[in-house]
């Protein structure tokens, strides 16, 4: 685990998360869902939405009548899942840690780049080894991850910055590539839009304001096949979109399914 005392993701996963990525809606999570199960089953038995955030996915699956368990490590984004979703457990917790039983679920779900946070390919491995822990023989682990040939590709030439009015916000962002360990940063500048400010401490950005940077490791499909091997799982599936494209260097996402090996008792 890392020894850092406050890592970006602490606080990149604030209050504010759901207004910066409202378009990240409950109409893509349900394109998502829809395409998983084609891939590979879920299986019969509890679901564990690994960094599940504010329950987009959580809510959905639940309708659907699946046994699903939410865990993440914020409070905030875990109040609101709560809020949204009382019936199902929630656990708040660091993925490299996760306090279930091994081999108790049917299926593992790391959505929307929910992985790669913590610095090198032998860094996010312990979240693989634990995901293969919790996982029982026969099932599945999806990865929704960046796809990290496109990514390096895009920022090749040199950062891209944007800005833009969010809510009650100025949001600044620049992305760039760095190294060592290969990854991308994404820098965040958030401020109070004049004569907002008390909306935006609602959405939990005081004066002056909140910045951080987001690192996501620009992990290879060749490392993360590895890192999944070394812990006992094999790659069965993979789609380049939620609409079920094959993946390819272009892809927008890389959504790919691991089996864990062993003998299954059902
Ligand atoms: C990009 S968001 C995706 C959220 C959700 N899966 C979705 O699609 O809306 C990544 C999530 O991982 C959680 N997270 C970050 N670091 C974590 C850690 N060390 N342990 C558990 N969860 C973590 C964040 O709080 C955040 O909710």
């Amino acid at each position: 685990m890392t020894a850092r005392p406050h890592p970006w993701y602490a606080t990149a996963f604030g209050a504010h998360y759901p207004l910066l990525y409202r378009h990240r809606d409950a109409a893509e999570a349900q394109r998502c869902l829809d395409l998983l199960p084609a891939l590979a089953p879920f299986g019969d038995g509890p679901v564990l939405d690994l960094g599940c955030g504010h329950g987009r996915h959580l809510a959905l699956l639940g309708r659907q009548g699946v046994r699903v368990v939410g865990l993440d490590l914020s409070p905030h984004l875990l109040a609101i899942a709560s809020a949204q979703t009382p019936r199902h457990p929630l656990l708040r917790a660091d993925m490299r840690a996760i306090p279930l039983a091994g081999g108790t679920c049917a299926a593992v779900l790391s959505l929307f780049t929910a992985f790669g946070y913590f610095g090198d390919a032998a860094a996010n491995a312990a979240v693989v080894a634990e995901i293969a822990h919790v996982l029982r023989p026969g099932g599945h682990w999806y990865l929704d991850f960046l796809n990290s040939v496109r990514v390096t590709a895009e920022l090749a030439a040199g950062p891209l910055a944007t800005e833009r009015e969010q809510g009650p916000l100025r949001v600044r962002e620049t992305r760039r590539l760095d190294a060592n360990p290969a990854r991308v940063v994404k820098e965040v500048s958030l401020a109070p839009l004049p004569g907002r400010d008390d909306e935006a401490a609602g959405w939990g950005v005081p004066l002056p304001g909140v910045r951080y940077a987001e690192e996501v490791a620009l992990l290879t499909l060749a490392q993360l096949d590895a890192m999944a091997a070394a812990a006992g799982l094999a790659r069965v599936a993979a789609a380049g979109d939620y609409a079920g494209a094959p993946l390819d260097d272009d892809s927008p996402r890389w959504l790919l399914v691991y089996r864990r090996g062993g003998k299954e008792d059902r």
